[in-house]
C-alpha cells in the first residue's frame, strides 16, 4: 500500500478496522486505587510580592494540588466546576490515557459548566513527571492558574529516601510575578548523601525557560516523563524548555550548597544546602543540554531504519493575512490555521513518521495527545544518545526533526502548538483514526 499518504485525501475504506467503544474509555468499573476531586473555582490570590490577581484555581490553589499515584493504579478524579463560566476540563499532558479521558472540550468531551461536574478514570500506565491543566480556552485557563503536577511513581516501593521535589514554574504575566514552586528563592535543607530528583515543568507560553544547577555535578534523567538509557553526568550545563515539556534532574546532595537557578539573573530559584543556610553560589558560564546526543542507545520498537506505513510532514511557518477580521502575521501548519489544517488519518497497529520543519521565526512547542513521539533526528543528524520519546517537541527556528510512533491509542486527538496563544490562533490539527 501506499507508503506516503496525505491524510485527508485517503479514501476511507470499508475494510476499516472497527474500534470498539471499551477502547476509548478509561476503566468503567472497578474500585479507583487513587481518588482525587478538583474544584474549579475563581479565587483571589495573594502573591509572595503581596500583590492579589484574580485567578482560576484548582481547590483554590495555583499550582492546583499534585496528584500523586502509583504506576498500574486506577486513578478516579472528579471535576467540579463551582464558577468558571467559561467552562473546565482536565488533560493530563503526556500521559497517553484513553481518548474519552483525554479532557479535550469539542473533542473528547463538553466542557464542564459551572454546577457541573465530570468524573474521569484511567490506569496510571506511565512512570513520570507530567501536568494537568484545563483544555477548555487553554490559552486563558492555564496563564490565570487551572494547572498542577502529575506523578507517577514506580510501582512497589518506589523511591524510598528520595528528596523529590516538584519545580513547576509559572510567570504571572500580568502582574509582572513569578509563582509556583519557584516563588522567590526557596530554601531546602538536605542532608549530604541524600538523592534528589528535581522534576521540572515550564507552563508558560512565549517562555524559553532556562534551569541551571549550580554546586554540583547531576543527569537529566528523563525528559517529558521518560526515563533515559544510562544518563552521564553534566556539569555547567543549562536546561531549556518550552511550555508544556518537563525535564527530571538527579544528583546525590554533595557536602556544599546546590542551587536551581530558574531564569537568568530574576531572582528566582531552589537553594539547597545542609541546613538550607548560605549564600547563592555565582552563576557560572554554560552551554545547552544536547539530548540527542545524551545517555546511552537501547532498544526501541522502532527507528530511524523502520519501513513506516505513513509519512506526514508538518511545516510550520507564519503569513501575513486576514484571520479573525484582522490583518496580522500569523502561525501557520502547512500553510493553513485550524480549522483548515491538515487532519492526519491513521489506523491502529501502524507506524507512522512525521517530519517537522520550522521555517518560522518563533519557537514550537509541538504536543502530540494521547501517543509519545521516539526522535528519530534533529536537523538531519540521527540521534546517537539514548532513546529520546517526547510528547512536547522543542522546534526552534530553522530546526527540522524527524519522530516517529505507533497508533496504539484509537481516538481523536490534539496535535497542536503548546505556546497556547499560536493554538488559540490556530496552530492547532488532529490525529484521527479512521
Ligand atoms: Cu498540555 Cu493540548 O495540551
Ligand atoms: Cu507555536
Amino acid at each position: 500500500h501506499d507508503h506516503v499518504a496525505h491524510a485527508a485525501a485517503k479514501p476511507a475504506s470499508s475494510a476499516a478496522p472497527t474500534v470498539s467503544v471499551t477502547e476509548l474509555t478509561g476503566p468503567q468499573s472497578g474500585k479507583p486505587d487513587r481518588q482525587f476531586t478538583l474544584t474549579a473555582e475563581k479565587k483571589t490570590v495573594r502573591l509572595s510580592s503581596g500583590k492579589e490577581v484574580d485567578a482560576w484555581t484548582y481547590n483554590g490553589q495555583i499550582p492546583g494540588p499534585e496528584l500523586r499515584m502509583k504506576e498500574g493504579e486506577l486513578v478516579e478524579v472528579t471535576l467540579i466546576n463551582k464558577d468558571i463560566e467559561d467552562g473546565a476540563t482536565i488533560h493530563w499532558h503526556g500521559l497517553d490515557v484513553p481518548n474519552a479521558e483525554d479532557g479535550v472540550a469539542g473533542a473528547t468531551q463538553n466542557a464542564v459548566m459551572p454546577g457541573e461536574t465530570h468524573t474521569y478514570r484511567f490506569r496510571a500506565e506511565q512512570v513520570g513527571t507530567f501536568w494537568y491543566h484545563s483544555h477548555q480556552h487553554s490559552k486563558e485557563a492555564v496563564q490565570k492558574g487551572l494547572f498542577g503536577a502529575l506523578v507517577v511513581e514506580p510501582k512497589g516501593q518506589g523511591y524510598k529516601d528520595l528528596k523529590d521535589i516538584t519545580v513547576i514554574t509559572h510567570v504571572w504575566k500580568r502582574a509582572g510575578f513569578a509563582i509556583g514552586a519557584s516563588d522567590t528563592i526557596e530554601r531546602l535543607a538536605i542532608a549530604p548523601g541524600t538523592p534528589v530528583r528535581l522534576r521540572l515543568i515550564n507552563t508558560d507560553d512565549w517562555v524559553r525557560q532556562t534551569y541551571t544547577v549550580i554546586g554540583t555535578e547531576f543527569q537529566v534523567a528523563a525528559i517529558d516523563g521518560t526515563d533515559l538509557n544510562k544518563p552521564g553526568p553534566l556539569r555547567n550545563t543549562r536546561l531549556e524548555l518550552l511550555t508544556g515539556g518537563r525535564y527530571d534532574v538527579a544528583f546525590t546532595m554533595p557536602d556544599g550548597p546546590v542551587y536551581l537557578e530558574v531564569g537568568a539573573g530574576e531572582g528566582l530559584g531552589l537553594f539547597m544546602s545542609p541546613d538550607g543556610k548560605g549564600d547563592l553560589p555565582p552563576t557560572p558560564a554554560t552551554v545547552p543540554f544536547e539530548p540527542q546526543h545524551y545517555g546511552s542507545p537501547a532498544s526501541t520498537p522502532f527507528d530511524a531504519d523502520s519501513v513506516f506505513d505513513r509519512e506526514f510532514t508538518m511545516i510550520l511557518d507564519n503569513k501575513l493575512g486576514f484571520y479573525n477580521g484582522a490583518f496580522s502575521a500569523y502561525d501557520t501548519i502547512n500553510g493553513a490555521v485550524f480549522p483548515n489544517t491538515p487532519m492526519f488519518v491513521v489506523r491502529e497497529g501502524e507506524q507512522v513518521k512525521t517530519t517537522i520543519v520550522n521555517r518560522s521565526s518563533v519557537d514550537h512547542p509541538m504536543h502530540l495527545h494521547g501517543h509519545h513521539m521516539l526522535v528519530l533526528s534533529r536537523n538531519g543528524v540521527r540521534i546517537t544518545g539514548s532513546p529520546w520519546w517526547s510528547d512536547t517537541l522543542d522546534v526552534a527556528p530553522g530546526e527540522t526533526y524527524e519522530v516517529a510512533f505507533r497508533t496504539d491509542n484509537p481516538g481523536i486527538w490534539m496535535d497542536h502548538c503548546h505556546n497556547l496563544q499560536h493554538a488559540a490562533a490556530g496552530m492547532t490539527m488532529h490525529l484521527m483514526y479512521e
